[in-house]
């Protein structure tokens, strides 16, 4: 394995002005120019032994060598190795470094298919996930990546391959994620759900297998915080607090607000429900912390409610929520989130991190990186 060595220099992009803060982040202006602009570093090195510090990662977004797929023909690349299970151990050395480099609050997407040999899926994902789960590590999601087109394959007694994999992993459950700023992003519900479907882009050249920006883009999205702070490492997260509206694109939830407003229910009684949980009215005492007289008022009103809505009573429980800030740690000492890809190719993730106004950090035994500007 070789030992990695950085180029410490930073490289600089030419990117389209408007991507820059391309992440609506109401409420994070006013640090925003006390940052230097988003920097890109690149290491030629293993990605098992990556020479970078302790807690300097934010966010691992990478795509390794399939096994047994390409041959990268370097002496100490990951994916030729000769069995499964073998190869699974190498990507657990490779885990185990990253989970060094991350800080506490990190997590890993970390993008990888299967493979055929000897006419059967052997079933790497799965390996891989019982193998981090063994060691440690949680699981988060399975993400199911769809695509519409793909390599032409010759087999006649089978499906051609349309889907791969990618796994969120975090060595602890207090990991930073970004569930509002994503679902604001896909504009589809407040938790879109764990299969993405995003097809190829016309500058992934075969050769050296690069995803497609969008996998990045929602990764970073749910995973680095834009800001953390260089002394506790604490990042920046969304204060939230939760509406009286409803997502009016679930026919149930458009019943409920008219159904409020037909009998004249005031944010008093929605605060009362949502104040009474998803269970029933009567619990809506152990959720004050008042006096006896507010939390009679709050059930009161709450049955008032009950009565109006009847079924429909438990959506207001579900609305949507707003960004209020960003949590201070009261250090003023923020840096920008860093994304690292220690497989980085030609530096996809690398350029998406920079474009959204992050740090990108890539290792790779042969970086690629294109400096021209993507096209959009
Ligand atoms: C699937 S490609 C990554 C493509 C990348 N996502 C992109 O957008 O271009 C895998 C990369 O892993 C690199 N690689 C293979 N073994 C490695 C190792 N042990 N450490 C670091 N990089 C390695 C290869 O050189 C190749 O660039």
């Amino acid at each position: 394995m070789v030992a990695s060595e950085a180029h410490d220099r930073p490289i600089d992009l030419e990117l389209p002005k408007a991507d820059l803060r391309a992440v609506t982040l109401s409420g994070l202006d006013a640090w925003e120019p006390s940052l230097p602009k988003p920097s890109l570093r690149v290491v030629r090195g293993d990605a098992r032994e990556t020479g970078l510090g302790d807690n300097s990662a934010d966010l691992v977004v990478t795509s390794p060598p399939y096994w047994q797929k390409r041959d990268y023909g370097h002496a100490d690349q990951i994916g030729q190795e000769a069995t499964p299970e073998a190869y699974v151990a190498t990507m657990m050395e490779a885990l185990t470094e990253w989970k060094r480099v991350l800080r506490p609050t990190g997590s890993v997407f970390l993008n990888v298919g299967d493979t055929y040999f000897k006419r059967s899926l052997v079933g790497i994902p799965g390996r891989l996930e019982a193998a981090a789960v063994d060691a440690g590590w949680l699981v988060r999601n399975r993400i199911i990546w769809t695509k519409d087109g793909g390599m032409p394959e010759p087999a006649r007694n089978r499906l051609a391959n349309r889907h791969e994999y990618v796994l969120h992993l975090t060595p602890k459950l207090s990991y930073y994620y970004d569930l509002v700023g994503y679902s604001e992003h896909m504009g589809n519900g407040a938790n879109p759900g764990d299969v993405w479907h995003i097809n190829p882009e016309r500058n992934m050249g075969a050769h050296l297998a690069p995803f497609p920006r969008e996998l990045v883009r929602r990764a970073i999205l749910l995973g680095c915080p834009p800001q953390v702070c260089t002394k506790c490492s604490m990042p920046r997260a969304r204060l939230i607090e939760r509406t009286a509206e409803l997502d009016a694109s679930r026919p149930q939830a458009k019943r409920a607000m008219e159904l409020a407003r037909q009998h004249g229910l005031t944010a008093d009684h929605i605060r009362a429900i949502q104040a009474t949980g998803v269970s029933d009215v009567g619990k809506a005492t152990r959720f004050q912390n008042g006096t006896g007289r507010n939390s009679a008022e709050v059930q009161r009103l709450a049955k008032e409610a009950k009565v109006a809505l009847g079924g429909y009573f438990r959506e207001f429980t579900f609305a949507k929520r707003e960004t209020v800030g960003w949590s201070d740690c009261g250090h003023n000492a923020p840096a920008r989130g860093v994304v690292l890809d220690p497989f980085m190719g030609t530096g996809t993730t690398l350029k998406q991190a920079v474009a959204m106004g992050f740090d990108a950090v890539g290792v790779d035994l042969a970086p690629h990186l294109s400096t021209e500007p993507e096209p959009s």
